[in-house]
């Protein structure tokens, strides 16, 4: 099934909530609330680029704030940000504007369409953006955030190439871990999985993303979305 859609970036669960791929990203929320009753602040994370990170963490993070928690989505992929197309919003400010230069939190964070739902992008990012992720600015802001908010999600780079989903893991309470179902690679993703264990990463749930339906391996599930026809402006996420 090829989705047809002229608002193509927006994520599935606002633009169709009744949908059951909506209804699979509910389930996936309540059970991550459920397995992991103290969970304020987790991170999107996959083994490598383009297994669905941004896609899952925009659409957990929807499904969140329509179940009436306050929630933050973070864009601390400073490699490859991408939440701000999305949302469809345009700003010069975000993430790295207050860790480096003080921006209020105030100015730096939007609002969505979402009741509930609030975006910190990126900001602007360079070459030594992703160090800012170290820092200690960063830890007493995850801190701020946390008590600002019931639920605080970070849309982060894959594991594999580069350090910073480690290096952030420290600072949350869970990690996500996505893997594309579609593209899989067994050895890419149990590789991750060490690396983050090797940081003492807290992998609280796993996301088949374009998974096959009935594959019981994955404890987590979202639906098989067919790849697009040539006519789509798809995709789903
Ligand atoms: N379940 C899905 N069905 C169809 N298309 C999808 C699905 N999940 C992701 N995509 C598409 O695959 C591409 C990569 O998805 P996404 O941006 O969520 O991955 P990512 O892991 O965040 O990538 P990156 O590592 O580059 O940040 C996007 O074009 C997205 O629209
Ligand atoms: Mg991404």
């Amino acid at each position: 099934m090829a989705i047809k859609t002229t608002t193509p970036i927006y994520p599935i669960t606002q633009t169709d909530p009744e949908s059951s791929y909506a209804e699979a990203y509910r389930t996936i929320e309540t059970n991550i609330q459920l397995l992991s009753m103290n969970v304020k602040a987790f991170l999107v994370t996959s083994a490598r680029p383009g297994e669905g990170k941004t896609s899952t963490a925009a659409n957990l993070a929807i499904v969140a704030a329509q179940a009436t928690k306050r929630v933050l989505l973070v864009d601390a992929d400073l490699r490859h940000p991408q939440l701000a197309h999305r949302f469809h919003v345009s700003t010069n400010t975000g993430l790295t504007k207050v860790l480096r230069q003080g921006c209020e939190l105030q100015e730096a964070v939007l609002p969505t369409e979402v009741e509930g739902l609030h975006l910190l992008p990126s900001g602007p990012i360079g070459i030594n953006s992703p160090s800012l992720l170290s820092s200690l600015a960063f830890t007493s802001l995850v801190g701020k955030l946390k008590s600002k908010y019931d639920l605080v999600i970070f849309d982060a780079p894959p594991v594999l190439p580069v350090s910073d989903a480690l290096v952030l893991s420290r600072n949350v309470d869970g990690i996500v871990f996505v893997v594309d179902g579609a593209a899989s690679n067994r050895l890419a993703a149990l590789r991750a999985i060490n690396e983050i264990h090797k940081v003492q990463g807290k992998i609280i749930g796993g996301i088949l993303n374009r998974g096959p339906r009935d594959n019981d391996n994955a404890y987590y599930y979202t639906p098989t979305f067919d790849p697009p026809s040539h006519e789509s402006t798809m995709p789903l996420n």
